[in-house]
């Protein structure tokens, strides 16, 4: 006699297999109330992400798309593209953004830097050129103090 299985089982044992894997790979924990970071490279991040000159035109910083004071979103259905008509997804929050483990709304990206380093070179973002930025930032005396 074959013993058949509850078909509507199956996906729970698929459920208790990702738990345990997740569980065993990390320990989820509160996300912490203050910050190690040093201050003085929280407030050039926070200078870079708002100045423009990081666009091919700039016209365009982070913050255009991830204004912070509205919880880091446009608060539009597609986020607007530098040429104006490529077709991009929504822009989602950015707040403890830090502790993804994924980034974008696939996933596809495993780290900040990476993510960072698209986000730039992508023509229907940001479309910056490495030399173009150092150059326009080399010339600020400030920035190159803060670097
Ligand atoms: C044109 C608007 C736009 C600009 C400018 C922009 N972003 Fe985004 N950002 C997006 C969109 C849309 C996504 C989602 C992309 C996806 O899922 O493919 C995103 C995703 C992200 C994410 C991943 C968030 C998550 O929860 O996974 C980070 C981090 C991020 N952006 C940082 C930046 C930084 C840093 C800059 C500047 C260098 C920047 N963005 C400039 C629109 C923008």
């Amino acid at each position: 006699m074959t013993r058949k299985s509850n078909p509507h089982l199956l996906p729970l044992g698929y459920l208790g297999i990702l738990l345990c894997t997740c569980a065993a790979a990390e320990t989820l924990t509160p996300l912490p109330l203050t910050t190690t970071a040093d201050p003085e490279k929280m407030a050039l991040g926070q200078r870079l992400f708002h100045d423009p000159q990081l666009s091919d035109q700039g016209k365009r910083s982070c913050a255009s798309c991830h204004p912070l004071d509205s919880g880091g979103m446009d608060g539009k259905i597609r986020a607007e593209s530098a040429d104006g008509v490529s077709v991009l997804r929504n822009t989602p929050s950015l707040f403890n953004v830090g502790f993804n483990y994924f980034f974008n709304w696939d996933g596809v990206v495993t780290s900040l830097e990476a993510h960072t380093e698209k986000v730039m070179l992508n023509p229907k973002i940001m479309n910056a050129k490495w030399p173009v930025v150092i150059e326009r930032l080399s010339a600020e005396r400030d920035y190159v103090d803060a670097f």
